[in-house]
């Protein structure tokens, strides 16, 4: 077993300096298993693998970063919760909280060894991850029962640029949009290549579409109602047909819209806990599909599209 009375970094340091290394942008990236991980998360990352006992009603949320995390966060959080509090009450949690901390992070939870925080948890658990499913612990992705469910959310990776672009600039505002486009196109941004992240995804929810659900952000935004009342009846939440008919998905769809969000005092000031680097306001920026276009030429947006297209040909995802 492990050392107690060594930290992960203590322990895994060796491993992971012998890593395959690449500096981007304000983080170290680090080759591990097919995907560049932030350096700071591998030994967590390993920890979680070796540690983690998923319970049966645990649900995971996944995504690639920039992809709509903190929005599936609300809106999972909000339908799990809607006992407890009601959606359209006026001191709903997330009236009163980022969603990053009605959530905890695992990636940050393990990174920080701070695991135990996990186990303290009651059921059922709301966890997110930004790890490709193919690193997440055995228990959970093995195919004979006993484990818990990934929901994951992907969205069209030239937005996705986009995002990531305005989201390193709060920390690095001189950093160039077609650095971080070389990055996302080679796949050395964090948890990349995102091709690769969001098809271990893919493959999996098609293997066990009950254990694992895949959004894509743009669905979300099209259909939010459809893709709220499946992701319910996907956690084992699913809403009656007396609450459908009192209004209750499109309360869970306002209080997580983009604007209600956006506008909250507490999405505006402020750092959050599992991101602490981060303005809380980072998280909101402008929450639509198809912004690359203001960003990207033509050309470009053709060449990640091309790259997106081959790594995906045959395999029934597209973006
Ligand atoms: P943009 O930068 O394109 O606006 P993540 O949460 O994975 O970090 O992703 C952030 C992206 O999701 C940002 O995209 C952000 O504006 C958008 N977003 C955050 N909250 C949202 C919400 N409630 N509804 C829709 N989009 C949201």
């Amino acid at each position: 077993g492990s050392v107690p009375n060594h930290t992960p970094k203590e322990e895994f340091g060796e491993l992971v300096a012998a890593l395959p290394h690449k500096q981007q942008s304000i983080l170290d990236l680090r080759l591990y298993h097919g995907f560049w991980l932030p350096e700071h998360w591998i030994p967590g990352t390993i920890v979680f693998q070796r540690r983690f006992t998923p319970r049966p009603d645990d649900v995971i949320l996944a995504s690639y970063p920039k992809c709509g995390t903190t929005w599936l966060k609300a809106l999972a959080f909000a339908v799990m919760a809607r006992d407890a509090h009601p959606p359209a009450h006026p001191d709903h949690p997330l009236r009163r909280l980022n969603p990053h901390e009605c959530i905890p992070f695992i990636d940050e939870i393990f990174a920080g060894g701070e695991d135990a925080k996990l186990d303290l948890l009651p059921s059922p658990r709301l966890m997110n991850t930004h790890l490709p499913f193919s690193l997440l612990p055995d228990p959970v992705t093995n195919s004979n029962g006993g484990t818990c469910r990934v929901v994951y959310v992907c969205r069209d990776p030239k937005d996705m640029a986009v995002s990531l672009w305005h989201f390193l600039r709060r920390r690095h505002p001189d950093l160039a949009f077609a650095a971080t486009f070389e990055s996302v196109c080679d796949g050395t941004v964090p948890v990349g290549p995102v091709w690769d992240h969001a098809l271990s995804h893919w493959r999996a929810s098609v293997t066990n579409p009950d254990r694992v659900l895949f959004l894509k952000y743009e669905d979300l935004l099209r259909d939010s109602a459809g893709n709220v009342r499946r992701l319910a009846a996907f956690m084992g939440r699913p809403f009656s047909a007396d609450e459908e008919a009192a209004g209750a998905i499109e309360e869970v769809v306002e209080l997580c819209s983009f604007e209600k969000m956006k506008g909250l005092e507490v999405n505006k000031a402020g750092t959050s806990g599992a991101y602490k680097a981060m303005p809380r306001d980072a998280f909101f920026r402008k929450g639509v599909a198809g912004d690359w276009a203001n960003h990207m030429s033509p050309e470009m947006a053709a060449r990640l599209d091309a790259v997106v297209r081959e790594k995906l040909q045959g395999t029934g995802l597209a973006f």
